[in-house]
Order: structure tokens, then sequence, then C-alpha cells
């Protein structure tokens, strides 16, 4: 018997506010047209004035306690993925915590950019698998829009703000790939590719939050290599094929990054959720809201092959094998 971490519920929450590709072309020289031909992208949430990431993630996280029927006092670890933070510190991570009513127990927040979520769920999946803990909260949240430069229309039409949430509940497994739970995961960065994609502020170094710069045709390139990449190298791990795949859930970056992957790998597109098109790029919170998306609709169901993957700043990417 091996220890295994089950997805028991999952939970989203975007912004009210909806900014379409033509509300940019407004204040921006750029085109419905070119951001859907580049992207994908149709339209974007933007958290109101005052509306924090903990906000955003307090709403998700109390739907996917909902979905799991559990309470804030059964979690016994939150890990938040956030690039955009509520505050330099106390974690993001501990604000949910007080909110959903979790006493004791422990939170702290994940940076890995794009990546964040599959960084967060593999913690929290190697907490469960340790007999650390037996209820995670995994969040992505993010207010990118707190951060992007919006007379650069390079990287202002490419992001929005939103919220994800998975419970992570501990379970007994055969240790065979039928478990239901997460099977396999990878993680990888590479700190030399710093400057393709980076904020150019911080409190250690300008003393002000910055904006999001980056050069878009090298992360495009390096995206589609290190993505294919590390799908091949989990489900290797696992001793199955990408033939062996019900959904590819991914990071939401960009529909023709998502596209280029999908046939590098042979996978049809009818098997990659897409919500790049309502979201856009909403950094950690774009899996587990593309997730809760597919489980909502019914496409995902029990018994299913997922697997999860990510790239973002750093760089930093990785991926994540579940049977749903
Ligand atoms: N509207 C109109 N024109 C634009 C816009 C815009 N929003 N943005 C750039 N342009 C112009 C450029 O100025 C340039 O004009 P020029 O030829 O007169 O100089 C022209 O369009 C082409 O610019 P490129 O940067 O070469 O355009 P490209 O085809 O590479 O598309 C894009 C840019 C969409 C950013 C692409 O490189 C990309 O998707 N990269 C991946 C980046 C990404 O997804 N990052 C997300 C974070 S990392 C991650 O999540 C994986």
């Amino acid at each position: 018997m091996v220890l295994r971490s089950v997805i028991a519920g999952c939970g989203i929450y975007l912004p009210e506010k909806i900014v379409t590709n033509d509300d940019l072309a407004a204040s921006v020289d750029t085109s419905d047209e070119w951001i859907q031909q580049r992207t994908g992208i149709r339209e974007r949430r933007i958290a109101a004035d005052g509306e924090k990431t903990s906000d955003l993630a307090i709403a998700a996280a109390n739907k996917a306690l909902a979905a799991a029927g559990l309470a804030g006092t059964d979690i016994d670890l939150i890990v938040l993925a956030t690039a955009t933070p509520d505050e330099t510190f106390p974690a993001t991570a501990t604000r949910v915590q007080s909110a959903i009513g979790m006493r004791g127990g422990a939170a702290f927040d994940v940076q890995a950019v794009c990546s964040g979520f599959i960084y967060a769920l593999t913690v929290g999946d190697n907490f469960i698998r340790l007999g650390q803990a037996r209820n995670v909260l995994v969040i992505g949240a993010e207010t990118f829009s707190r951060i992007l430069d919006w007379e650069d229309r390079s990287t202002c039409v490419l992001f929005g703000d939103g919220a994800g949430a998975v419970v992570l509940s501990a379970a007994e497994g055969e240790g065979t790939s039928n478990d239901r739970g997460i099977l396999g995961a990878r993680l990888h960065s590479d700190g030399d590719k710093h400057d393709l994609l980076y904020v150019d502020g911080g409190p250690s170094s300008t003393g002000t939050v910055g904006h999001l710069r980056m050069q878009g045709q090298e992360v495009f390139k390096h995206a589609v290599v290190n993505m294919a990449a590390v799908l091949r190298e989990v489900m290797h791990d696992v001793g199955m094929e990408a033939s062996d795949i019900d959904w590819l859930v991914p990071h939401q970056a960009n529909r023709r990054i998502l596209d280029t992957t999908a046939r590098k790998l042979g996978l049809p597109p009818e098997k990659v959720v897409i919500t790049v098109d309502r979201h856009a790029n909403t950094s950690a919170a774009s899996i587990p809201l593309a997730l809760g998306v597919a489980v909502a609709d019914g496409r995902i169901q029990p018994g299913q092959l997922i697997v999860l993957e990510a790239m973002g700043g750093g760089f930093t990417w990785g991926a994540s094998v579940i049977r749903w």
C-alpha cells in the first residue's frame, strides 16, 4: 500500500470585469485580429479596484472545499502559488487560512510564476505521501493586471486575473498506475534564462513593484521544447505513453504554444483543454482554472488520465500526471 493524493474537489473564481481585445485596442495600438491570430485570446478578466489576489484565492478555495465536502477546519496545509501576492509578506496563503477558518496546520506561498501551480501541487503531494498532511488546499491565484505595463502592447494584451483551487486528500493506493491520485511529477528550472521573462522591480532591487518584461519569441521557442520534453519525461516515469492521456490541461499562455506542443506529442487537439480564449494567461491560476472548467462541464471523468504541464519565468517548468 502507498499513500496517494487524490483530488477531492476543484473551485474557480474569475473577477467580474471582462476586458475584450477591442477594449484594449481603445488604449494601445493593437487589434482584435492581431491578438486572436497570434495568441487565440478573445478576452480576459481584470480584478476590480481593491480586489486582491487573496480575495480571488479565498473565493476559489471556498468552492473547492464545498466540492470536496470539507470545511476549513479539515485542512492541515495550504500551498498557494502566486507571483502577485497581496503584500511582500506575510504569505497570501495565510490570508486564505484565516478566511476559511482553518485552525492550526501551515500555510505558505510558492513562487514559480506560470509553473507555480505544478510546483504547489507537487509540494502538497509530497506532504501527503510523507504522511505529514491529510487534506491540502493547493491554490493558484494571480492579479497580473497589477504588474503589467499597460503601454506595452507586446505584453499587456496577453494576461488576465483569476484563481483556481483544488483539495488534495490522502488515500491508499496499490502503487500502480491504476491508482487514483497523483501518479508522478517533474519540476525543472533554469536560472540562466532570467532575462527572457522577469519583472523589473522588487523590494531588494528597486523598491518598486515593477512591470513584466518579456522577449516573446524566445519564450515561445523554449516553451514548446520544454513542455514537450517534460511531458515525455513524466509519462516515462509512470510507465505510460502520450497516447494514454485522456486530457492534457496545459498552462494557458498562448493558443499557438498549446497547438504546437500537442502536435509535437502527437496528441489530437480534442484532448487539450483550452481556456486561453476567455481567460488569457493567468499565470499560476491558469491550470486550476482550466481544470475547474473541464471538471464542471463533465469532460473530466473518474478514472481518466489527466496531465498538467506548465512553463514560466525563471525559467521554470514541470508536469504532473493524475488518475482522476
Ligand atoms: N498588437 C499589434 N502588434 C503588436 C502587438 C500587439 N499587441 N504586440 C507586438 N506587436 C507587433 C510588434 O511590434 C512587431 O511589429 P514590427 O514587426 O513592426 O516590429 C510585430 O507585432 C511582431 O512582433 P513579434 O514579437 O515578432 O510577434 P510574435 O509573432 O512573436 O508574437 C507574442 C508575439 C504573441 C508575444 C509571441 O511571441 C508569443 O506568444 N510568445 C510567447 C510568450 C508568452 O506566451 N508568454 C507568456 C508568459 S510565459 C508562459 O506563460 C509560457
